[in-house]
């Protein structure tokens, strides 16, 4: 952690004296001697102080943005989804476990795999099936006495008409020449045996013929490709996600369902972190829950991020107001532009080891360079990844051009529907009529497959780190030195002059 005096202090220190904050628009990073190749560098770092990322994009906690869709492909990529809290404590466990239970661990076993009775009816399955949304379509049949006898695969489902399906038993439809192996088969061992069979599953019995684990060749053949390397994957091997909450009794309520599906992280979601509630809560859950992360926010003055360290803190989240559906700042007066408040913040971070994520305000890839140049470990974001297949909503048509939805937490929609979102602003006392909002609710462009999205900030990222000459991002952390913009500078740095032709992936005029 560099804690002795960086080039970027004293850039700081000086805007500091003259009262003067900033945010990603009046800043760039100078560049540097380098002998690093952007393709090269490890993005690798921590949303907190057990929580690694490969990648440092953390997607916010908004229900137009995170559900376990989105933290399933974002964990993937190397980054981390925090589900949102508008959904009751039973749903948002459900979108945990969605996650974890996404990949079948390091060892590609499934060690416990559901199974159907093979006097069940298809019907019987289907309904179970949509009911606990299982993410796959092939099960094992079991016997009244608890013997493998088949397998029931998604085809097996498709040879029958839809009307008698209540009437079809599962041991008319399954396919009953298994292919079996013995229990303790390696997964080398198990991926030659399916390849060499054309085996999509291979179930492993004990002596008796008891079923003891599954293992499926996408699973397998993920793991074998490498593909799972850049995967976020906690000690197990399943893929790491996070959760919001709020204080008090609900916070309790859903931390413990949280922690029954193996949580990785919680984030106590306030648009005030400094206030009393957050600091009762933080203590009491580091005392009952001492294993798990809290990371907590949001904050934007340093004398707060330390009051929640000191607290027990495992990550404080920076950012009040820069959001793009955020009006916090018009509507209360308050904030602080957000790179001097990741600056302020993460000097005291460096203290105590805590990592800050700077939260909100994104709106190209460099701003993400910006932000870890600016003492962050992490960013959140919510409006460069809402508009992804991914995130919740439908893709709508209007003007010649396809959108989807994006809303404040703190918008009068959110905060009418749910509790929580009216927590999170200090309204949940307030009469639905007279709710004060500090968010809209908005449309934002549809952007398509969140992985070609997120492939575009991470290499913006990598080309700001080759620029500084930062192998890695605490030498980008440490490296990082930065020069006021003027307007004219600014407008220097767009495309100027020019009519575009073809909008770049990663560039659009209506975010300038
Ligand atoms: P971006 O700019 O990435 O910001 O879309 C996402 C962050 O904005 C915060 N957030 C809000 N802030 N009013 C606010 O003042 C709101 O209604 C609101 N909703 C979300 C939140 O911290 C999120 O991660």
């Amino acid at each position: 952690m560099p804690k002795k005096a960086l080039p970027k202090d004293d850039f700081f220190n000086k805007m500091r004296e003259l009262c003067i904050a900033l945010t990603y628009d009046d800043v760039r990073l100078k560049t540097g001697r380098s002998r690093v190749v952007p393709d090269k560098v490890s993005t690798a770092t921590r949303f907190s102080r057990n929580v690694m990322l490969k990648i440092p994009i953390v997607s916010a906690a908004m229900d137009t943005v995170t559900e376990y869709k989105l933290a399933i492909e974002l964990a993937k990529l190397g980054g981390l989804g925090i589900i949102h809290r508008n959904l009751t404590p039973e749903e948002q466990a459900y979108h945990v476990a969605r996650v974890k239970n996404h990949l079948n661990g390091l060892t590609g076993l499934i060690e416990k795999p559901i199974c159907v009775r093979e006097d069940d009816t298809l019907k019987d399955i289907l309904y179970r099936k949509e009911k606990r949304q299982y993410p796959f379509d092939s099960f094992p049949v079991m016997d009244d006495k608890g013997r493998l006898v088949g397998i029931l695969t998604g085809n097996d489902f498709g040879f029958w008409e839809e009307d008698s399906l209540g009437l079809i038993k599962v041991k008319q439809a399954m396919t009953t020449e298994l292919r079996i192996a013995k229990q303790g088969t390696s997964l080398d061992h198990a991926y030659l045996l399916m390849k060499k069979m054309k085996k999509k599953h291979l179930p492993l019995v004990d002596d008796k013929g008891m079923l003891v684990g599954l293992y499926s060749f996408k699973d397998l053949k993920n793991i074998k490709s490498g593909k799972a390397a850049g995967y976020n994957l906690d000690k197990k091997g399943k893929l790491v996600v996070g959760a919001a909450i709020g204080v008090g009794e609900d916070a309790f309520e859903r931390l413990k369902k949280l922690a029954a599906e193996h949580v990785d992280v919680v984030v106590i979601d306030t648009a005030h972190g400094d206030s009393e509630k957050v600091i009762e809560t933080l203590k009491k859950i580091k005392k009952l829950y001492p294993k798990l992360d809290v990371v907590v926010g949001n904050v934007s003055e340093a004398e707060s991020a330390e009051r929640l360290m000191l607290a027990g803190a495992d990550g404080v989240k920076v950012g009040q107001g820069p959001g793009a559906i955020c009006t916090t700042r018009i509507i209360a007066g308050i904030g602080k532009p957000q790179v001097s408040a990741v600056y302020e913040c993460s000097k005291i971070g460096d203290k105590y080891d805590v990592p800050i994520c700077a939260d909100g305000g994104l709106r190209f890839s460099g701003d993400i360079t910006l932000a870890i140049g600016a003492g962050a470990s992490s960013v959140m974001m919510g409006s460069l990844l809402a508009g992804t297949d991914e995130a919740p909503g439908d893709v709508v048509f209007k003007d010649g051009r396809s959108w989807k939805e994006f809303r404040g937490m703190g918008s009068l929609g959110a905060m009418e529907k749910s509790k929580a979102a009216r927590e999170r602003y200090g309204q949940t006392e307030t009469g639905k009529s007279e709710l004060i909002p500090e968010g809209v609710e908005a449309l934002t462009p549809y952007k398509g497959a969140l992985g070609l999205v997120v492939k575009q900030y991470v290499g913006g990222l990598k080309r700001g780190m080759g620029y500084v000459g930062a192998a890695d991002i605490e030498e980008l952390r440490a490296k990082a030195d930065f020069i006021r913009l003027t307007n004219a500078g600014q407008s220097e740095s767009h495309p100027h002059d020019v009519e575009i032709l073809r909008e770049a992936p990663n560039y659009s005029v209506g975010r300038r």
